[in-house]
């Protein structure tokens, strides 16, 4: 297992490119089920979730190939319709080729994801929807299974807007006979990503605010198409708080600023000093107060970026308020911050943080990919050397950034364990 070597505190300078959306990837690699012929992906980032994808459309018959920086996928022989439990329990997000497969094949067997490191993460609003368009739910052995001869449109009202059960839904209601009406659903950039995708493929689905019409064209018409997802608006967050933690003029590329509206509004609300274009963001070095902060579906704060947010709180005078209102156990980070000396106080999903105090390098352990996001940041304003440990979690969600972080300035190694 690898671990980073950070050596604090750092000081940054140049430009930064932001990777395409893992967050994007995944849904849009999912749907490529629903074509009979190649389709072509550009630019996919080089990441252990995204290999977890591949890996699991592979062993449903999808043959992959990779030509430079594209990637196309033939899904026109399928052999399996089960998503096993080692792969979901990899990775969560297997669970969104049951949309496709279901609406395609008329049947799908998915493991049941189980809790993770920040919380239950059921799938109970993704299985009512389906049974909304037809489909029978069985559950055995730890396996659902959804069957379906012809999913027949229909209005379905979202309980929550579940980013997963969105694109789930979405997906089923292509192939679907007639039209469905989605209410409440996740309007997260992602989701408009893949939304465009499949429309560019002659799919017909609209969404306005927070509802999806979806009118069911014929099965396997989709036509062969290219496309590049949109970049990283987690990635790109996480690098703007590295210039602001460590008081740096650093420039992000490749993300359009209205992803992370409510991200950039909050920082400059305490005093950061950014500039935007139409696909880059600035930031500059900037006297920071003290905020107040609730996680909220898009366009609200993103729950990715709350761990984030905690480390650069360790870094302002003052107190900082941080409540997590999405995930039930998504304060992993805290204690590991806690170690290399920072003034955190937990009450429930409310994080208080005293800013200011002194942070000093430590051994850490990384436990989720946006906690270990949090570590990193953390390190880079701690004095002396940090290490930290089981930086896989942090290779699922962020390209090359042991990388990217030295070409910005950062004296950061890799050590294999
Ligand atoms: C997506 O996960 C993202 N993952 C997560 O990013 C992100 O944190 C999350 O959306 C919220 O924005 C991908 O897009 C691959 P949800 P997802 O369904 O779809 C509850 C990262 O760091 N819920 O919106 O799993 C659930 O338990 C990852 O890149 C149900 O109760 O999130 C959670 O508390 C982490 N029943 C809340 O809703 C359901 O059927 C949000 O879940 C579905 C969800």
């Amino acid at each position: 297992m690898d671990k980073f070597v950070i050596n604090g505190p750092a000081k940054l300078s140049g430009t930064v490119e932001v990777s395409k959306s893992k967050n994007s990837t995944l849904p849009i690699m999912a749907s490529t089920l629903l074509f009979d012929k190649p389709v072509t992906l550009k630019n996919l980032p080089e990441l252990r979730d995204i290999a977890t994808m591949k890996k699991l459309l592979e062993k449903l018959g999808v043959k992959i190939e990779q030509r430079g920086s594209e990637t196309i996928f033939d899904s026109s022989e399928l052999t399996f319709c089960e998503a096993t439990y080692e792969m979901v329990k990899t990775m969560r997000a297997s669970v969104l080729v049951m949309g496709p497969l279901l609406t395609r094949e008329k049947r799908a067997v998915v493991s049941l994801p189980g809790g993770c490191a920040i919380g239950a993460r059921p799938i109970d609003i993704h299985l009512s929807g389906l049974e909304k368009l037809g489909a029978k739910v069985s559950m055995h052995g730890g396996y659902v299974k959804v069957t379906s001869d012809q999913l027949i449109g229909n209005k379905i009202v979202l309980p929550f807007p579940s980013v997963g059960a969105t694109e789930n839904l979405l997906m089923a209601a292509v192939y679907a006979k007639g039209l469905s009406a989605i209410e409440n659903v996740a309007q997260e950039p992602e989701i408009d990503d893949l939304i465009d995708f499949l429309n560019s493929a002659g799919a017909k689905i609209e969404r306005s605010r927070s509802t999806i019409m979806i009118e069911g064209v014929p099965p396997l018409s989709l036509k062969p198409i290219v496309h590049t997802p949109i970049g990283d608006r987690i990635e790109a967050a996480t690098y703007l708080i590295a210039g602001l933690i460590t008081n740096s003029s650093i420039k992000i590329n490749g993300v359009r600023p209205i992803y992370l509206e409510a991200v950039i509004e909050l920082l400059k609300g305490a005093g950061a000093k950014i500039d935007l274009d139409d696909n880059s963001i600035t930031v500059h070095p900037s006297k920071l107060t003290p905020f107040n902060v609730e996680t909220a579906p898009f366009p609200g704060f993103p729950t990715d970026v709350q761990a984030q947010l905690i480390a650069l709180a360790t870094k302002i005078q003052g107190s900082s308020f941080i409540t997590e209102k999405i995930f039930e156990n998504r304060f992993m980070h805290v204690p590991e911050l806690q170690r290399m000396g920072a003034k955190i106080v937990l009450k429930g999903n409310l994080a208080v943080v005293e800013g200011g105090e002194k942070m000093v390098g430590a051994p850490v352990m990384c436990t989720d990919l946006r906690a270990s996001a949090a570590l990193v940041l953390a390190a880079l304003i701690c004095e002396g050397k940090s290490e930290i440990y089981r930086v896989y979690h942090i290779d699922r969600g962020y390209e090359l950034i042991d990388q990217k972080l030295r070409q910005l300035g950062v004296d950061i190694s890799r050590v294999n364990e």
